[in-house]
């Protein structure tokens, strides 16, 4: 099992890097990512036939090709990822698929997509059974099943239960069953996901309902897919899921399972947050000290137009003063993180309802750098262009070399696609 993580609110290095040095040389904002660290992280799941990397987490090419080279498959959940996926090196199908399109709905763009190029499904609802049916009949599809219950770190990341709009319901199995086949499309799989960030006794209680599944669904079962959720500690005190009990649970399943069909399943686990959180870190620099009342806050030129998840979840994430003078020894204070949009939810330092939090940090002036960590994953993909700020740069870190992955965007990227009506 990894070790637990020490946050230090001081880091003058990323993967030997000086932080200053990625921010004189790639300015500010910048995500950096540590590919050693993904690397790591894949290795932890090897117990599982099959990785299959969500790419909603981070889906940067880099990261798609990184991940591939360490022979992990990938999660799609629109074209667009599919067309990243393809663009990072995966063919469009194979045994396993290297790629498989998971959503509740095709669009009109994704259904024409996965029938062009014979990408794997895996349908999270009776429509996309039916859509998926009439024009690809004869095709073998997975189910996403919501077995009734679900758990994540947050309510709206919970994607189970009947407050889900996510996956076919678990009493509608049968229905489905009778629906593949007047398509001729076969079932050979089932997939599970019950929430993003949840914990072992959550995630364990799959198992049982993946196996009732698995009984409707019968001797045509080839392969079973955990789902993701892996949780990854953001503070100090949190656990990793004990991944060896974690495995041994699905083991055990797709064990019972293959001795009643009498041939081998394969097991699949699906992380994103697990791949990719830790090795992200989001380096902004602080442009303001300002003191209001009694309240220090420290504004950054990065805000929730990079990093959504406190806005989004009063999510924590370490944070860390990368001194512009090299200084580690300064003395503390409790502050607010702020970026610089114009809105007053645009606070690292919040709690789930929107309620301002502080944060025990060093002494720090303009010029003097914050780093934001654990930011890999639902970092720059959940990013925009609110208040009309380009989107950050990427850097990927691999053999001790900072790469640039992503470039700035420009101001005319910004307004590149918009038209402004010819007046007669
Ligand atoms: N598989 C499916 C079908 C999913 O819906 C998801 C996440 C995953 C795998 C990967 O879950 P993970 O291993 O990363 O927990 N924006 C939120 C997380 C939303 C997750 C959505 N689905 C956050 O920042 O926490």
């Amino acid at each position: 099992m990894p070790t637990i993580p020490v946050f230090r609110n001081s880091r003058t290095e990323i993967a030997g890097i000086p932080v200053i040095d990625l921010a004189r040389e790639f300015g500010t904002p910048t995500f950096v990512y540590n590919a050693a660290k993904i690397a790591e992280r894949i290795e932890d799941l090897r117990a599982f036939d099959h990785t299959r990397y969500a790419q909603k987490a981070c889906s940067n090419l880099a990261v798609l090709d990184l991940v591939r080279q360490h022979g992990v498959l990938v999660d799609a959940v629109s074209a667009g990822e599919i067309h990243r996926a393809l663009a990072a090196g995966y063919s469009p199908n194979g045994s396993p698929p290297p790629i498989v399109y998971t959503a509740d709905i095709f669009d009109r763009q994704s259904l024409d997509l996965v029938v062009e190029k014979n990408i794997h499904v895996n349908c999270g609802s009776p429509d996309m059974l039916d859509q998926y049916g009439s024009v690809a009949p004869g095709r073998e599809i997975t189910l996403r099943i919501n077995p009734g219950f679900g758990h994540g770190h947050s309510q709206k990341t919970n994607t189970g239960g009947d407050h889900s709009k996510h996956g076919i319901w678990h009493e509608q199995l049968n229905d489905c069953l009778v629906n593949a086949d007047n398509y001729g499309l076969s079932i050979t799989g089932l997939h599970m996901h019950i929430g993003s960030g949840t914990d072992l006794e959550h995630l364990s209680q799959v198992c049982e309902a993946m196996e009732k599944a698995a009984l409707v669904l019968g001797r045509n079962l080839r392969s079973i897919s955990a789902g993701g959720g892996l949780p990854v500690p953001y503070r100090e005190g949190q656990q990793y899921v004990d991944l060896e009990a974690y495995f041994k649970l699905w083991d055990a399943t797709r064990v019972r399972l293959q001795d009643r069909f009498g041939h081998a399943i394969r097991l699949e686990i699906e992380p994103g947050r697990y791949l990719v959180a830790e090795s992200g870190y989001l380096i902004a620099e602080i442009r303001s000290v300002k003191q209001q009342a009694g309240n220090v806050f420290y504004l950054v030129d990065a805000g929730f137009n990079n990093l959504a998840r406190p806005i989004l979840y009063g999510a924590y994430h370490p944070m860390s003063i990368a001194p512009s003078d090299g200084e580690t020894r300064r003395p503390e204070l409790d502050v607010i993180v702020g970026g610089p949009l114009c809105e007053s939810g645009d606070i690292f330092t919040q709690e789930e309802g929107g309620f301002v939090a502080k944060r025990r940090l060093p002494a720090a002036a303009v010029g003097d750098l914050l780093v934001i960590e654990c930011a890999g994953a639902y970092g720059f993909v959940m990013g925009s262009n609110y208040n009309s700020k380009p989107l950050a740069a990427e850097v990927l870190i691999a053999d001790s070399q900072p790469h640039l992955i992503r470039r700035r965007q420009t101001y005319d990227d910004l307004v590149a696609g918009e038209i402004v009506p010819q007046r007669v």
